[in-house]
């Protein structure tokens, strides 16, 4: 069983992914909904909630981990790995590598949270990748609440014109890739790409997921998914419904993640 953890909804964009790549394996996810944004919190906050997260995850019997939220992945995976004795995938990885290999100009964008933006993991794997690529790096906090409460229609004004701002200096960079630091963020991919026409989007989630399915090997079981999460199921189940296009029929039970 794999287990993949979040915020909140957005590291559902991994679930879908991984679901696809390897269907029978049982997938277990944790969204921190009782204590989403992490984008805006202290790296020491963010090591105490993601150590929680993982040991609820360890007490399912996960095999290995998809830390499917940016600012984790950014600020805390050497921790994580250090406590942890089971393989450990965040998001940075995969999304560089992908970017890296799609770049034509070698100008890349990446926009995540404040945190994820803050700590510079991106560029030191884009630049571990090629000391030549261009990083265009700039924080979007905005579209994490948005997202969060449904703001994600193709034609949701307000979302678009907070993106048209936050996107401005990627635009005039002259980017022709842009990396979705935040798993949040693919949800939104469509207006994203209306801003930026040209730009390659790269789906961190998804780019994960698909690492994880080469580096971990995911065993196959009956396919189940189940999602637990640290606050009430009703906004979770509505929302979670359009990040995986049908309707979230699976068990989702509300933990009480400060016991872990
Ligand atoms: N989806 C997460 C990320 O990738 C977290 C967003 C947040 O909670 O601020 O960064």
């Amino acid at each position: 069983m794999i287990g993949i953890f979040d915020s909140g909804l957005g590291g559902l964009t991994s679930v879908k992914a991984l679901h696809a790549i390897v269907p029978l394996c049982d997938i277990s996810y944790f969204g921190d909904t009782g204590r989403v944004p992490y984008g805006t919190r202290s790296r020491e906050i963010l090591i105490k909630y993601s150590m929680q997260d993982m040991r609820f995850l360890m007490s399912l019997g996960v095999n290995a981990v998809l830390t499917a939220c940016g600012t984790v992945s950014s600020n805390c995976l050497d921790e994580l790995r250090t406590a942890f004795d089971i393989p450990i995938i965040g998001v940075v990885e995969g999304a560089s590598l992908k970017a890296a290999s799609v770049t034509k100009n070698g100008i890349i964008g990446i926009i995540g949270t404040g945190a994820t933006i803050n700590s510079g993991a991106f560029e030191r794997e884009l630049h571990k990748i090629n000391p030549y690529i261009k990083v265009i790096p700039q924080a979007c906090p905005l579209f994490v609440p948005l997202v969060e409460n449904g703001f994600i229609g193709d034609d949701d004004e307000v979302t678009e014109l907070v993106a048209r701002r936050y996107l401005d200096s990627i635009d005039k960079s002259g980017a022709d890739t842009l990396i979705l630091g935040c798993t949040h963020f693919p949800i939104i991919t469509r207006i994203l790409q209306k801003v930026l026409p040209n730009v390659t989007m790269i789906n961190s989630g998804a780019e994960a997921a698909a690492l994880l399915a080469t580096k971990v090997n995911p065993p196959a079981e009956s396919g189940s998914i189940r999602y637990y999460i640290s606050d009430e199921p009703d906004n979770f189940r509505s929302v979670a419904s359009i990040f995986l296009e049908h309707e979230l029929t699976d068990p989702v039970q509300k933990i009480d993640i400060e016991k872990y």
